[in-house]
C-alpha cells in the first residue's frame, strides 16, 4: 500500500475515533419535538395529529399523498430549474464538496421505480438507500424519521404516479473522508430521532398537529435551527436562527422579534402568502418554501403551525456571519447608494420604499431592513427573488451582474437606513 493511502486510512480511523469520543460526551438530542410530555402516537387520545387535514381524510391515496408531498416540500431539493420536477440533480455546495439530489420519479433504472415499500420506508426513516448505502443528511431524514409509516407510504404512492424520467444526476464530488458514506451511520445514530413522532400529552390536538407539520413534514428547523460542528441541527437551541445557503433564516424564537410578538393573523398570512404588512415579504429560500409548499396547505393546518411556532421557547439568536462589505469611504457611501436606488430600485419600490407593483414590493419596515447584519438585503439585491403571490409571480431581478459589489453594498446600506 502506498504511504498516501495508509495516511488516508489512518486519518479516517482518527475521524471515527473522534466521532466515537464525541458520541459519548455530546448531549443526546431532544427528540425532534420540544414538548415535555411525549407519548406514543397511539397513546395520545385527543385525536390524530398525523396524516392529512380532516377535509381530505376520505380522499384517495393519491390526493392524500400529493398533499403530504407538498407539505414535506420534496420538490424543492429534487428539482433543478429548467428540468422536470422530482428528477433530482440539484447541487448542494457544502464546505467539503458537492452533493446532488437523487431522481425520485418512478423510472426503473435511474429513479425509484423498482423500490419496495420497505426500501422506501428505510430511506425516509433511517437514511439508508436501496443498495444499503448510507445517505447524506442534506436529505432531511432526521426530520422525516418522525413521519408515520402511513404518511411515508402515501408519499410513495403519489410519487409512483408521476411520469418516469430517465435521468441520472451527476455523482457526488466529495473529498476524503467525507466520501465514505459509512460514516453517516455514526452520524445517524447520534443525531437522528430513533422513533416516530410523539405527541405531547399536555398539549391539545391543534398544537400537536402544528408540531407534526413543522417538525416532521415541513422540516422548518433544518434551516432555522443552528447546527453543531458535525452539521447536525442543535436541538438544544430550536429555531434560534442560522445561515441557510447564504441567507439568514431568522431566529423564530427570539424573545423580542420572534414569532411570539406576531399576531396569529399576520403569521398565518405570511406563511400562506409570503407577505404580511409591516413584517415584510419572504425572499430567497423562504420564498421557495411558500411557493412550493406552504401556500398549498389547508387553512386549519397553517393556523395549527402558527399556534405551535408562536409557542416556541424564547431563545437568543444564533450567530450570523457578518457579510463582507466592500471598503468605501463613508461619505460617498450613502450618496452612491441613494443614486443606485433612485436609478433602478425606486421604479418598483417607490422613493419611500412603499412599493409600486403591489403590496409585496413594500420594503417599508421589513424585517430584512431592520437586521443589524443585513445579510438578506445583500442577498436579495445580488440574486433577486421570486415569489408566487395571489396575483401571480412577484419578481425582483438580481443585480450581481449589473452592479459592482461596492455599488451593491452602498445601496444595501442606503436601503437599511431608509426603510429600517
Ligand atoms: C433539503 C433537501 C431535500 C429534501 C427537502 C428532500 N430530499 Fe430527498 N434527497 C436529497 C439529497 C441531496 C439526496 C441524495 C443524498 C445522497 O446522495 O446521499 C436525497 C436522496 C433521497 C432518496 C434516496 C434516493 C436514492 O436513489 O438513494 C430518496 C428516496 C429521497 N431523497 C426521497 C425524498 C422525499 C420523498 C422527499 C420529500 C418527503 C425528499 N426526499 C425531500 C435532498 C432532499
Ligand atoms: C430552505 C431554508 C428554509 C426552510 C426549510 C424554512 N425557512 Fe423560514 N426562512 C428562511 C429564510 C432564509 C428566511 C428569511 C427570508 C427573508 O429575508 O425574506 C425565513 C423567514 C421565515 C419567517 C419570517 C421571520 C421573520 O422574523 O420575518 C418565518 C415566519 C418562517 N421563515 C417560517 C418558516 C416555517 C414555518 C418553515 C417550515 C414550514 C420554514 N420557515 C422553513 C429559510 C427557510
Ligand atoms: C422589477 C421590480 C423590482 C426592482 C427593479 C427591484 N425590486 Fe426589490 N423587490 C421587488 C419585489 C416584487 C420584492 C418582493 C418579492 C420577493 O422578495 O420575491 C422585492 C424585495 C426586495 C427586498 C426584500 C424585502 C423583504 O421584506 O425581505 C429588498 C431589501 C429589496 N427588494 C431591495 C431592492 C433594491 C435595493 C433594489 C435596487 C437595487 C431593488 N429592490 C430593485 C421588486 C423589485
Amino acid at each position: 500500500m502506498k504511504i498516501a493511502a495508509v495516511l488516508k486510512w489512518v486519518g479516517l480511523l482518527g475521524v471515527v475515533a473522534l466521532l466515537g469520543a464525541l458520541a459519548s460526551i455530546w448531549p443526546r438530542p431532544a427528540p425532534g419535538l420540544f414538548g415535555t410530555q411525549p407519548v406514543a402516537l397511539e397513546k395520545y387520545l385527543k385525536g390524530d395529529p398525523s396524516g392529512v387535514p380532516s377535509a381530505l381524510k376520505n380522499s384517495s391515496l393519491w390526493v392524500r399523498g400529493e398533499y403530504l408531498t407538498k407539505a414535506a416540500d420534496c420538490i424543492a431539493c429534487h428539482s433543478q430549474t429548467h428540468h422536470a420536477g422530482f428528477s433530482g440533480g440539484r447541487a448542494f455546495k457544502l464546505p467539503f464538496g458537492v452533493i446532488y439530489s437523487s431522481n425520485i420519479t418512478p423510472d426503473d433504472e435511474t429513479g425509484i421505480g423498482t423500490w419496495t415499500d420497505a426500501e422506501f420506508l428505510h430511506a425516509m426513516h433511517e437514511g439508508v438507500g436501496k443498495h444499503s448505502q448510507h445517505l447524506y443528511p442534506v436529505f432531511p431524514y432526521a426530520s422525516y424519521a418522525l413521519l408515520t409509516d402511513a404518511d411515508v407510504l402515501a408519499i410513495k404512492a403519489y410519487l409512483r404516479t408521476l411520469a418516469p424520467i430517465h435521468y441520472r444526476p451527476p455523482p457526488n464530488e466529495l473529498t476524503f473522508p467525507y466520501n465514505q458514506r459509512g460514516l453517516m451511520a455514526i452520524w445517524s445514530q447520534l443525531y437522528k430521532p430513533q422513533h416516530r413522532f410523539e405527541p405531547d400529552k399536555d398539549h391539545g390536538l391543534e398544537w400537536n398537529r402544528g408540531a407534526y407539520l413543522a417538525e416532521a413534514l415541513g422540516h422548518c428547523g433544518e434551516c432555522h435551527t443552528p447546527r453543531n460542528v458535525l452539521q447536525a441541527v442543535d436541538t438544544q437551541r430550536p429555531y434560534a436562527g442560522a445561515v441557510a445557503d447564504g441567507w439568514n433564516a431568522y431566529n423564530l424564537a427570539d424573545p423580542i422579534t420572534g414569532l411570539r410578538s406576531w399576531s396569529a393573523e399576520s403569521l398565518v398570512q405570511y406563511l400562506s402568502t409570503g407577505h404580511t404588512p409591516s413584517r415584510g415579504t419572504a425572499s430567497g429560500p423562504m420564498a421557495e418554501v411558500v411557493e412550493n409548499s406552504l401556500r398549498f396547505l389547508a387553512a386549519d393546518d397553517v393556523a395549527a403551525m402558527g399556534i405551535y411556532l408562536r409557542g416556541l421557547q424564547p431563545m437568543m439568536a444564533g450567530i450570523v456571519a457578518a457579510p463582507v462589505l466592500a471598503p468605501i469611504p463613508s461619505n460617498s457611501y450613502l450618496t452612491l447608494g441613494h443614486q443606485v436606488f433612485d436609478e433602478v430600485c425606486a421604479s418598483c419600490h417607490r422613493i419611500d420604499g412603499g412599493g409600486v407593483q403591489s403590496e409585496m414590493a413594500s420594503i417599508q419596515g421589513s424585517r430584512s431592513c431592520r437586521e443589524a447584519v443585513p445579510l438578506n438585503v445583500l442577498q436579495v439585491i445580488r440574486l433577486g427573488s421570486h415569489l408566487q403571490g395571489a396575483q401571480g409571480a412577484e419578481v425582483m431581478p438580481g443585480f450581481a451582474k449589473t452592479y459592482s459589489e461596492a455599488q451593491i453594498a452602498a445601496v444595501a446600506a442606503f436601503v437599511v437606513g431608509h426603510c429600517g
